[in-house]
């Protein structure tokens, strides 16, 4: 079939090791079903992969991608569950010491068929095309779950986004907005501050910029570049949700006095649960908010997708569709 894949990693140029071509037909083993890719989405995450971040030497060739909406073997439209766990595990899917995603152990989405646990597949409402819900098993995941699992926010928190134009960023700002929070943003980028505002932002700010107000929470991605504005940027009592280092994972001042003596929180956050997911797709369904994309293209030609990403040349979501 076709797929998309690595079968080698380069640090300094991932696109150019992405393969784009035949891989054999999967297989699913008991218990696991076959969906037929309709639309899959592009995260950081597969370009880390390209570059052997998270993916080891031994697994390749892999198929890349961890989202996609598709048909199951009967015919029903449905999003797939990017998180796949151990058979014995029963406990939240994400604190599985075995889990791995999607294009990391197991064979990923960008490809004719996938195949997963039965578990892992959530109905796709009629009112989500395929290109919408494909944006949503790794990206709005985890936003959904830094916003309402570990930020605990509810309808008037104050929350800020760092780095408006990501993938998660910005399912962070049109979920917050869906769910009433008041949402601040920032941005390096004058253009991507203007997107931001039209997705719901309700203020945004040139990264590192002095706020009007101190923020209930803030979303961190970016790490290193923006870290020490978070914890500046909290109320006593605030917490900081991080769940990526796009700029680095190295901190020159943790702002370790400021966390202790205004009691912050740091909670980290990864993907979301299935029952998680199926809570985002119906706060979609019932609200109407809808994920960003940035373009759409034929898997055929992922590379323009994947060389796109690596430019930091996007606003919202890149979706490939078969
Ligand atoms: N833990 C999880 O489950 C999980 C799930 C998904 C993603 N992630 C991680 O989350 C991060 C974001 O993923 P993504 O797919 O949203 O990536 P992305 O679309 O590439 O977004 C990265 C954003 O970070 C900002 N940024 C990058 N370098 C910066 C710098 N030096 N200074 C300020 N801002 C900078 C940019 O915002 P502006 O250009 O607007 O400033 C950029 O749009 C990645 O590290 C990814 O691995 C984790």
């Amino acid at each position: 079939m076709f797929a998309v894949y690595a079968d080698q990693f380069s640090a300094d140029d991932p696109v150019s090791v992405l393969q784009v071509g035949e891989r054999p037909d999967p297989v699913a083993p008991d218990g696991w079903t076959t969906v037929t890719v309709r639309a899959a989405s592009l995260n950081h995450h597969d370009l880390w992969s390209l570059k052997g971040v998270g993916l080891r030497q031994e697994a390749l060739p892999m198929i890349l991608g961890c989202d996609a909406a598709g048909l199951d073997e009967d015919g029903n439209e449905v999003v797939v569950h990017a998180v796949v766990n151990d058979p014995r595990w029963t406990g939240d899917d994400t604190l599985d010491p075995k889990r791995s995603i999607l294009s990391e152990r197991h064979q990923g989405t960008f490809a004719e068929r996938v195949v997963v646990p039965a578990r892992n597949v959530v109905a796709k409402p009629a009112s989500l095309s395929f290109e919408e819900a494909a944006c949503l098993p790794t990206a709005w995941l985890t936003a959904y779950r830094m916003l309402f699992t570990q930020g605990g926010l509810k309808a008037g928190d104050t929350v800020l986004v760092q780095g408006a134009g990501g993938g998660v960023a910005t399912a962070l700002i049109t979920l917050g907005r869906a769910a009433g929070l008041r949402v601040l943003a920032t941005s390096r980028d004058e253009a991507k501050r203007a997107r931001a505002l039209e997705i719901g932002a309700h203020e945004v700010f040139e990264s590192g910029a002095r706020l009007p107000v101190k923020v209930d929470a803030v979303m961190e991605t970016v790490g290193r570049a923006t870290w020490s504005h978070s914890v500046r940027a909290l109320r006593p009592g605030g917490t900081i949700v991080i769940s990526g280092t796009t700029s680095g994972a190295q901190l020159d001042d943790a702002e370790l006095t400021r966390i202790f003596f205004l009691q912050l929180r740091v909670v980290g956050s990864t993907m979301g649960t299935s029952g998680e997911l199926a809570a985002l797709v119906n706060l979609l369904d019932t609200t109407g908010a809808r994920p960003l994309v940035d373009r759409v293209l034929p898997m055929t030609q992922a590379r323009e997708g994947f060389a796109a990403m690596a430019q930091g040349d996007l606003f919202g979501k890149i979706v490939f569709t078969r």
